[in-house]
Formats: structure tokens, sequence, C-alpha cells
């Protein structure tokens, strides 16, 4: 069982014929866990809007709807409070009885879903040959966690990393190669040195089409310039309101080209001012067309390319492996882009015959009825696209698993694209498929604006894990050096220790915040002993597990003794209610797919403990049954952050 959602289905059975089904949801997503003990665990607050709907008193609806709940011996029976809110109180036999499953339940009386669904996960899918950073955080630890909640609750999930392995950036090291290499470094560390070609190349292309669109952009500012000027010369001396707001407007948009300009022509001067960079930029004047030749030339098929190809891309996937390795996230499959290439040709074909796409200008578009621009499947020269590759990926992950679902883990600053796709899906006809854009906001520095390094460079995914790795350490041994009786960990212990803290800072950090949302990165913060952080979450299980061993206490002999669960003090009570509530949290971070629910839940469920140690004591208990009761809550806190930190993709650690 799983209270809140118990609770609806109670409640969805007693609003019968007085809402409609799509009404009904809404009204019942105003079912809450109270703010105050006083009314009652959980609220239903709906009657006031159902009233309104229905032309009633609210009271009297709610004391209809309370009338026909059928909560069995579940809670109490319902109160009826203020203007119309159900109060519900949790009968303390349920509690108990719940608990006690719990203490001899692996899955901590979690149910499994009475439907269980297939899920494809798409995640993390980075372009390979380029190195991985900060931005493929987000993607592979979301997914990661989303696919392990998904298969605790029962569904079967398949993580599938499409990769990037067929795109420009096989151009771009092509072209490199050819032109850059440097062949020992190559023979001695082949990602090194492709990810420095690629780098390279990068910055050339870069520069020149940043000196290109150099007078675009300052003509702009001007014309931006004289705008404001205008704008201000009109409004007088004393502008009104609306106007003041304008002129704002105007001056802010000025400011952010500016800004643009100046981080451009600060591009531009690392090259000039560098000899070796700049005598190679005016030797690669071409570099931007020739780079899309020979990415062209790969997907032609042809030889020396191709063999290129077949000889870079091993290296890299070991590369991205390795670095999987240190998150702990592994694939069932990685079937890249380059994996669809013999299914592009066939699919755009069908397309076309079957209406769906047309040719347009001598290229080939699927239109839609409700969107302004078509999405192109192939263009006038013959070349596919990402999206045709995603058309392609659909229709194989449909003949394949045949899932019920598709969640593609990206940025938010792909959701046209997948507005795009999701639109053609229909149109083919998969009208059953759940597709859904599991869409997440950028990471950000403290200046607000994306993280980057000093230099201005994407800041690369392994020196981010080992910084935090560092600081996990300082504090590990602060920690350790400070405690009463000496130190407890071994120089080894604390190694690993700290590996596991700031591996986890990071990941936790991520997934605590609501995913559409921007972040602001920060090491302190992600490390910090105390708030709803990793480390917070792993001293408490570590806490809670020290007392085992201080009170000499043989857990799981206590777990298996039959030893009753008694929740006397409103704390323990309190604690009680909310270790029921994994299950319901993990319901909440399933429906839109976000695990900062369950973060949420966990840090709730830390303080409800803290709470309960500093009002109960537990190992100078009041009588033995009281002590084995306490211990119990205790370890179900533990292996409630534990089974937490795990659906999370987080380890604790027994000591810290
Ligand atoms: N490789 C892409 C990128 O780095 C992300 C791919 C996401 N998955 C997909 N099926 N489109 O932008």
């Amino acid at each position: 069982m799983s209270i809140l959602p118990d609770l609806k289905d109670a409640f969805r059975h007693a609003l019968a014929d007085l809402a409609d089904d799509t009404q009904k949801e809404e009204l019942l997503d105003l079912i809450r866990r109270s703010g105050d003990p006083k009314f009652g665990d959980y609220q239903a607050n709906f009657a006031m809007s159902l009233g309104k709907q229905l032309a009633r008193p609210p009271r009297e609806v709610a004391a209809e709807v309370a009338e026909r709940l059928e909560l069995g011996d579940f809670c109490h029976q319902p109160e009826i409070a203020g203007p119309g809110f159900i109060n519900l109180k949790i009968k303390d036999e349920w509690l108990i009885e719940r608990l006690t499953e719990a203490v001899g339940d692996e899955r901590l009386a979690v149910p499994v879903v009475a439907k269980p669904r297939t899920y494809v996960v798409d995640y993390s899918a980075p372009n390979v040959a380029k190195p991985m950073h900060v931005g493929h955080i987000r993607s592979t630890v979301i997914g990661d966690a989303i696919c392990r909640i998904l298969r605790f609750l029962g569904h079967n999930a398949i993580s599938d990393n499409h990769i990037g392995d067929w795109g420009t950036q096989f151009g771009m090291i092509i072209y490199g190669f050819r032109n850059f290499v440097d062949e020992a470094a190559y023979q001695d560390n082949p990602v090194d040195e492709l990810a420095r070609l690629y780098r390279l190349v990068r910055q050339l292309v870069d520069y020149h089409a940043g000196n290109r669109s150099l007078p675009e952009q300052q003509s702009q500012i001007e014309q931006r310039e004289a705008a404001l000027a205008a704008r201000k010369k009109e409004a007088g001396e004393k502008p009104d309101k609306k106007t003041r707001k304008t002129l704002r407007k105007l001056e802010n948009d000025l400011t952010d080209a500016r800004a643009e300009l100046d981080d451009l022509t600060a591009k531009l001067a690392v090259v000039q001012s560098d000899p070796v960079l700049s005598r190679l930029a005016a030797e690669h004047a071409e570099i931007g067309t020739a780079v899309l030749a020979e990415t062209a030339k790969l997907h032609e098929g042809d030889e020396e390319n191709l063999r290129l190809w077949r000889e870079f891309l091993p290296p890299c996937e070991d590369e991205i492996r390795r670095v999987y390795g240190r998150l702990g996230v592994t694939f069932d499959h990685t079937l890249g882009e380059s994996f669809y290439q013999e299914r592009l040709g066939p699919i755009v074909e069908e397309l076309q015959k079957k209406g769906v796409a047309k040719q347009s200008d001598g290229a080939i578009c699927i239109f839609f009825p409700d969107h302004d621009v078509p999405m192109l499947i192939r263009k006038k020269d013959g070349a596919f696209l990402y999206a045709t590759t995603d058309l392609a990926t659909i229709r194989y992950r449909m003949e394949t698993w045949q899932p019920d679902a598709i969640l593609y883990v990206v940025d938010h600053r792909q959701s046209m694209h997948f507005e795009h796709l999701f639109a053609a899906a229909s149109l083919i006809g998969y009208d059953d498929l759940e597709l859904q854009h599991v869409s997440f906001g950028t990471v950000l520095g403290d200046d607000g604006r994306p993280f980057k390094t000093r230099s201005g460079d994407t800041v690369g995914l392994e020196g981010l894990l080992d910084e935090a790795v560092r600081r996990a350490a300082a504090i590990v041994s602060e920690n350790d050096d400070a405690k009463p009786d000496g130190r407890e960990l071994s120089a080894e212990q604390r190694e690993q220790v700290a590996q596991r803290v700031g591996i986890a800072a990071i990941k936790y950090a991520d997934l605590s915040q609501n995913r559409t949302s921007d972040y602001v990165f920060s090491y302190d913060k992600m490390v910090a002993t105390k708030g709803n952080t990793a480390t917070y979450m792993q001293y408490a299980y570590a806490r809670v597990r020290s007392i085992f061993r201080r009170g000499n206490v043989d857990i799981e002999a206590l777990r298996s003794s039959g030893a009753p669960i008694l929740l006397q003090e409103p704390a323990e009570r309190a604690l009680g209610l909310e270790l029921l509530r994994l299950g319901e949290a993990l319901d909440l971070a399933t429906t839109d797919y976000r695990p900062n629910q369950l973060t949420a839940y966990l840090f709730d469920l830390a303080g409800r403990y803290s709470t309960f140690f500093d009002q109960c004591h537990v190992l100078k208990a009041e009588s033995e049954e009281l002590r084995d009761s306490r211990l119990l809550l205790c370890d179900l806190t533990a292996r409630t952050i534990r089974k937490g930190l795990e659906l999370l993709g987080i380890e604790v650690v027994e000591q810290m």
C-alpha cells in the first residue's frame, strides 16, 4: 500500500457521479498531507471548488463525500473543518501493522504496480569524440534515477544510450587528424589527442564564423543604440511608467547584446594573440566548409573516412564507459546514431509513400496541421537529419521492445525538436505510445550564466568529479579528526568514503533540483553537511548505523525477533507515518518523472528522524520493549534512506 495513492482511490470512488473523470483527477490533486497534526494526517481540500461547480454549499458536499468514503480500517471517521476541509487521521493500529510489515520486507512495504508498463528511457546520449562536459551530468543522473525508480516499482525500464557517433564532430576530427595530428601523442593516448584535435578544429571553425558575424553584430548594436536614443528623446524628461518599462527593456537588451559581442571579441582575441593559432587560422580559412565536406563524405560511405571513423570510435566509447564507471551508471543498450544509418533512406521513402512526408523545394518534409514550421527529414543534397534518425529510432524501438512509453531525458533547448518528433510519430500512427520529453534546465555558474571555466570553455565532467571528491576528502578528514574518541577511519577508508561522498554530492545536487529550472552549481553547497544534500543524508544514515555499533545491537536478529513497534510519543508516530510515505514519494516521482520528489521526501524523513532522536531515548529507553521498538524505527529509517539513495544512484557509507 502507499498512503496517498490509496486515499485517492477511496476518494475517486466516493466522488462517483459528482464529477467527471478529468475533474476528478484535478480534485484528487488537492488531497495533501496536512501541515499541522491538529488537522489530521491528510487533508482533502477540494470541497470548495467542487461546491462551486455544483452550486452547493462546500460543507454539505464535503459531508456527502465523507459519508461515502470507504476507508476500511485505514483511517478514523473523517472530520469536516472550516469551509469544508476533510481531515483524515490514520489509525495507529494500521500504522503499526504496516511498519511491522516493512520491518520484514526488502521492499519496505512498497507494493509493485498493478499494471507494469514497458518504458524505453533515452538518456545521457553524449556526442562522442568530444569530451563529456557539465551538461551531460543532468541527463545521465536524471535518466539513471528514473530507470531505477521505475524498475523498483515493477515496471520494465529499458535504458538506451542514443550516443551521437555519426555527426559533424567526426568531420572535425577527421579534418583535424589529416591536418594537425601529433602522431606520438595519438599513439600514446588516442582519446586525449582526438579531444585536442576536436577542440582545435572547433576553435578555428568558430573563429572564422565569429569573424564573419562580427560586422552584423556590431551593426545590430548600433541600431539598438540609435533606437534607444530615439525612444529616450521621444519620451522627454518625465516618461510615464509604461515608457520607463520599455526603455528599461531596450537598455537590458542592449547590455545583453554588448556582453555577447564582448564574449565574441574575447574569443577572437584568443586566436589572434596566439602566433600558432593565428597562423593556422589563416592557413585554414575554409575550414568550416571542409569539415562539412568530410562529414558528408563519411555519410556517403567514403572508404577512407569510414576507416578513420572505425578507428576513432572504440577509444571514444572506452572513454565514456570509463566516466559511466565512475558514476556507477550502466545501460542496457547503446545504439547510437550510426546504428540507424541503413534505415534512414527506407523510412523516408515509406513516409513519402504513406503521404506523411512531402517534397518541398527539393527537400523532404513532414507538414503538421498545427505547427507553422515543417520537420525536415531529407535535405535537398540528400543528407538526412537528426530528426530522421530519431524517427527511425522510434520505429526500431517499437519493433524491438513494443514499449508503452519512450522518455527522452534531454536538454530543454531541444523542446521544439521533440514537439515535432512527437507530432510526426502521431501522424505515422503511434497513437497509443506515450512520448515524453523529460526536459531539464541549464547548469549555471555563480554569475548566473551557463557554467564555464575561466577561459570560457565548458567545464569537463571528469574535472568536476575530481574536484567534488577532493572537497569531500577534506570534509571527511576534518570530521574524522574531530571525533571525540579519535580517528575511526584508515587512510584507505577515508579515500573510499571521499569517492562516494564526492560523486553523491554531484548527483544529489542535480537530482534535488526541480529538473525544469536552471540551477547554480556550487561545490560548497553540494558537500555541505546541513541542508538537503547527499552529504547530510549519508551522515544521517551513518549516524543511525553507529547507534547499533555503540549499543552492540544485532539488528538483523532484532528484525526477525517479532519485537512489536510502539508509537506512543508524537515524534515516534510522526516518524512512523513518514517511513510509510516512501511509496507515495516514488509515485509522485514517476508521475511527471521528477526525482526531486524523492530527495524532498528523504530530507523530510531525516528531519522527522532528528526530532524523534532529540525527543526519545533509544539505547537508554525506559524499557527493553521501548528500546527494541525504537531501534526498529531507527533501522527502518536507515533502510529507507539507503533504498531512497540507491534509487537515485547514490551509495551510502557505514562510517564517515
Ligand atoms: N546527442 C544529442 C545531443 O548531444 C542528444 C540525443 C538525445 N536523444 C535523442 N534520441 N535525440 O544533443
